[in-house]
């Protein structure tokens, strides 16, 4: 098992969720944020963190949502490690709650 990042975080990118995790699991990418599956060890401290509610657990990922099982995994594996949290991306407030986000994901 393990925590997925979802949509709500493209143009957003928060990062409170990476000062919480205690195995420094997430990975950075231009727009968005990934948790690697095989180092996540399901403690859950991120999930509340995330101001847009972007963090799901695995066996609670919404249908709409199972892409990014998919793309946690793929995306961990290129893209850097992050442990510290930095400001949100600039129109992190305008681009809350959007539909529709995957379309402007960036590798
Ligand atoms: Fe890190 Fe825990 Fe979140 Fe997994 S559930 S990404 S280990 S904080
Ligand atoms: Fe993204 Fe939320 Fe973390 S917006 S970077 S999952 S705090």
């Amino acid at each position: 098992m393990t925590f997925v990042v979802g949509e709500q975080c493209i143009m957003c990118k928060h990062t409170d969720c990476v000062e919480v995790c205690p195995v420094d699991c997430f990975y950075e990418g231009p727009n968005f944020l990934v948790i690697h599956p095989d180092e996540c060890i399901d403690c859950a401290l991120c999930e509340p963190e995330c101001p847009v509610d972007a963090i799901y657990s695995e066996d609670e990922l919404p249908e709409d949502q199972q892409v990014f099982l998919e793309l946690n995994a793929e995306l961990a594996e290129v893209w850097p490690n992050i442990t510290e949290m930095k400001p949100p991306l600039p129109d992190a407030e305008e681009w809350a709650n959007k539909p529709d986000k995957l379309r402007l994901l960036e590798r």
